[in-house]
């Protein structure tokens, strides 16, 4: 399970942890009651055997997929898509990301308004709702997997 709480709002290095201070933590159980957005492990290591990812790809029509190594050596203007993914923005269509490898921060917008920090690594499937506000940060080279 990865780690979520909710951030303080210093505009200091964005790929520091910016916990509340005492921290606050989030249990992922709660996220989706509190902002819409779900959460699966699925373990990539084996993945034409999880059924319940089939099942979830299936159920909800995922049938289009995008693998993106975010790295300055495998990504095309790497430093304007940095700037793009950690920018606060939002979509018209769900956005679907599976962490197959490194690691990095999700951020969401909660319902009220509060940003809630997701420490994302490998195995760990987002499925944030259309209209909600997000960013992504990297703390490390990371390896993403979009449908
Ligand atoms: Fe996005």
């Amino acid at each position: 399970m990865p780690q979520a709480w909710y951030m303080d709002d210093s505009s200091e290095n964005p790929r520091s942890e910016h916990h509340l201070n005492p921290p606050q933590f989030v249990q992922i159980e709660k996220l989706y009651d509190l902002s819409g957005v779900e959460y699966w492990h699925v373990d990539v290591d084996n993945i034409e055997k999880e059924e319940q990812f089939a099942e979830l790809k299936k159920s909800r029509g995922y049938d289009y997929e995008d693998l993106c190594e975010v790295s300055r050596e495998a990504l095309p203007d790497y430093d304007e898509k940095i700037k793009a993914f950690s920018t606060e923005h939002l979509h018209t269509d769900e956005e679907i990301r599976l962490f197959l490898a490194g690691s990095g921060y999700f951020d969401i917008r909660d319902k009220y308004d509060k940003w809630i920090r997701i420490k994302v690594s490998k195995g760990d499937l987002l499925v944030l709702p259309a209209g909600i506000y997000h960013r992504f940060t990297l703390d490390m080279g990371v390896c993403i997997r979009s449908f």
